[in-house]
């Protein structure tokens, strides 16, 4: 008989400023951040082309943004698979900024390169 797969569940990992998703056990992909002035400032998200397509990007997405929601900062979209969702998912609106050319260049400063 074979197992069910066991539901996906998503973690903070904050050392790496990453959300990532575990699927059958293993990293299927994260959407990273940065923090400043209470924002959370998403940039990339990825997941692994064996998970893509199966809503994995949608679930660890919904769950990072109501984390986000529940530690008291807000939310901005930088990242284009983030800033699709929001305009699909209304219920983060009021804890959404707007992409300004000062947070990208701020950004520009704290990644690596
Ligand atoms: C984008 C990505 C994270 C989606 O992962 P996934 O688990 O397959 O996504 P889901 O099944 O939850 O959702 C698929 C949705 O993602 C959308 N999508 C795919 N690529 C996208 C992109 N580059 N930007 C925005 N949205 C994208 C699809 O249009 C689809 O939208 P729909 O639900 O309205 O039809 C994945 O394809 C990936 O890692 N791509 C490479 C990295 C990348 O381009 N990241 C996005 C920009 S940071």
């Amino acid at each position: 008989m074979t197992q069910p797969a066991a539901a996906p569940t998503v973690q903070q990992v904050d050392s790496k400023h990453r959300y990532e998703i575990l699927g059958d056990g293993k990293t299927a992909g994260f959407t990273a951040y940065r923090d400043r002035d209470g924002q959370r400032v998403f940039y990339h998200t990825e997941i692994d082309d064996a998970f893509a397509g199966q809503g994995l990007a949608s679930l660890l997405v919904q769950q990072a943004l109501t984390d986000v929601r529940a530690s008291g900062k807000r939310i901005v979209p930088v990242c284009p698979y983030v800033a699709k969702f929001l305009k699909k998912h209304d219920q983060f609106a009021d804890i959404t900024d707007p992409v300004t050319p000062e947070v990208l260049q701020w950004l520009h400063t704290v990644l690596p390169h």
